[in-house]
């Protein structure tokens, strides 16, 4: 049986790849870049390209916007990878008003057979894809169960935030949905609120195939190693690492003022409602 695994989540203006390094250097099996709009890639959106832009061996999945099939046609035939990339995952879970009013994000759950072709381009390519999605777009959704038709119906490996759009951070994640997740046969990766040892043991028993952690590892970036074999983190160490990597990677200040001040603290509830 193939290990359980633990993946960094994407995070906008926080998993750069001094952070994703960090995680990687603590743990993580896979990590995720930010959420990136494949529109600004194919306008070779100068910013948006560095976030994809790949430069060391950490284990990296690039995380897509998708809107069209003939967008991935046209990224794919120039993309070259470079060492460290896994795949690509495209994001249906993305709640945020300026991505659902144009159809996307979350709002894309239901448009399957939209959303097959795009995942058998990537495959003609012969490249990982993955998916990371909620549970629709509001609980009238969620009750429909439209995220069990996508995976019934699309053949790839799903990590799914346990909440739907309309849900923040303060309502908990679902845990109770896996359970007919993983009965698709699809290999499947949980995410929402996932911090401890016990609900690591009970997401085993399930089936998933792993976890995928992010505010968390914001607070302790050796979430992954303490979840694996019980390490505790030294936070001044990780904190003292964090800043050199930052200095390495030349970091911008808008992701290392989101990482320092949260780094070793109780967590703070993150106000914003994302992916
Ligand atoms: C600051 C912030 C930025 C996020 N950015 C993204 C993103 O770019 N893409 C994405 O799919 N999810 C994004 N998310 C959602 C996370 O990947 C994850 O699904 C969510 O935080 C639940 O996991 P957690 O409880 O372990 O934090 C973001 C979340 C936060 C708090």
């Amino acid at each position: 049986m193939s290990q359980f695994k633990y993946l960094l989540a994407p995070l906008e203006n926080t998993s750069d790849k001094a952070f994703r390094k960090l995680c990687y250097n603590h743990g993580a099996d896979l990590t995720f870049t930010e959420m990136t709009r494949l529109k600004s890639l194919i306008k070779n959106n100068k910013s948006t390209l560095k976030k994809i832009k790949l430069i060391d061996d950490t284990p990296t999945t690039i995380q897509l916007l998708v809107s069209s099939e003939k967008d991935v046609e046209t990224f794919l035939k120039t993309f070259k990878p470079k060492k460290g990339f896994k795949g690509f995952n495209i994001n249906l879970g993305c709640p945020s008003p300026d991505v659902i009013n144009i159809g996307l994000g979350c709002a894309m759950i239901k448009r399957v057979s939209k959303i097959k072709k795009i995942v058998d381009i990537f495959k003609k390519y012969n490249y990982e894809i993955s998916i990371k999605l909620r549970l629709g777009m509001n609980q009238y959704e969620k009750q429909k169960k439209a995220y069990l038709n996508l995976i019934k119906e699309i053949n790839c490996d799903f990590i799914i935030h346990a909440r739907h759009g309309k849900q923040t951070y303060e309502e908990k994640a679902d845990f109770s949905i896996y359970k007919e997740c993983v009965a698709t046969g699809r290999k499947i990766f949980a995410n929402g609120d996932i911090t401890t040892h016990k609900q690591i043991e009970e997401l085993k028993e399930i089936g998933v195939k792993g976890v995928m952690i992010g505010r968390e590892a914001v607070r302790n970036p050796a979430i992954f190693e303490f979840l694996k074999n019980k390490k505790e983190p030294d936070f001044e160490k990780l904190k003292k690492e964090y800043v050199e990597l930052t200095d390495t990677y030349q970091t911008p200040d808008v992701y290392k003022n989101n990482i320092i001040p949260r780094l070793g603290k109780e967590a703070d509830r993150y106000r914003v409602n994302q992916g």
